[in-house]
């Protein structure tokens, strides 16, 4: 009866070893596919990455390509959208605002004045006052801007830039008159960039300012024109700082 207890037991042991081989086998086994499953996962991540890359790329060349054909019709402005771009970024990052990655708010900056394509030289050149129905014509281009850009998904928060950069904190911007943090924030931002540029900027009428007297004349606006929070995260940039993106970008 032992010697049974001993043989039976022998065969458990030894078919308890071929389960147990059998066992490390498919783990091995388990643990290769794993790890093939693992190297598929990180090709296709890299190749997600690099064609979101590109994608961004394509994005980018694009929006820069449709800026420039809006700025070819003013000579006096040189490269006005890449230096607001410049500056607002500048502005917007000082200010806290959470960029990241995403690239519409640099959309937004390099598109605000798409609507002016709809503006007629006659009115959008014009050296004397405009009267009541210029002035009009050109107060619609924000809205002409954010319906070109309606359905182009990819421009995002963007459209907010284009529809909303004329208006002013008090009320009194255009074309919906938002007041205060109903503006939103990148179109706030924006709004000391344009102003930043355009008094640093020669135009027919008079010479530029320097950066100093335009800090000035900006801060001077805080609460009115602009968003005093913005204002503060301007004024804590130094002048060196914006000077230097004026003479890279020219
Ligand atoms: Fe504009």
């Amino acid at each position: 009866m032992a010697v049974t207890t001993q043989e039976q037991l022998h065969a458990r042991i030894a078919e308890l070893e071929i389960q147990l081989a059998q066992r490390t086998r498919d783990a091995a086994e388990q643990d290769e596919q794993l790890q093939r499953y693992a190297a598929d996962l990180r090709e296709t991540f890299k190749e997600e990455r690099a064609r979101g890359q590109e994608l961004r790329r394509s994005y980018m060349l694009t929006v820069r390509a449709l800026a420039s054909a809006v700025e070819a019709r003013d000579a006096y402005t040189g490269r006005h959208a890449e230096r607001v771009a410049a500056y607002g970024l500048k502005i917007a990052a000082a200010a806290g605002m959470c960029l990241g990655d995403e690239p519409q708010i640099e959309f937004g900056f390099l598109l605000h004045d798409a609507g002016k394509v709809a503006v007629p030289d006659a009115i959008l050149f014009k050296s004397g006052p405009l009267t009541p129905a210029e002035r009009a014509i050109v107060e619609q281009h924000p809205v002409t801007g954010s319906e070109i850009v309606r359905d182009i998904d990819f421009l995002g928060a963007a459209r907010d830039v284009i529809r909303s950069h004329h208006e002013r904190w008090d009320g009194a911007g255009y074309p919906d008159g938002l007041a205060g943090t109903d503006i939103p924030l990148s179109a706030r931002v924006f709004a000391v960039a344009d102003t930043l540029d355009a008094l640093t900027t020669d135009r027919p009428y008079r010479r530029a300012s320097s950066f100093a007297d335009a800090r000035v004349m900006i801060v001077r606006d805080s609460g009115t024109h602009f968003d005093p929070e913005v204002i503060d995260a301007f004024e804590s940039l130094p002048d060196l700082v914006l000077e230097r993106i004026r003479q890279e970008i020219g």
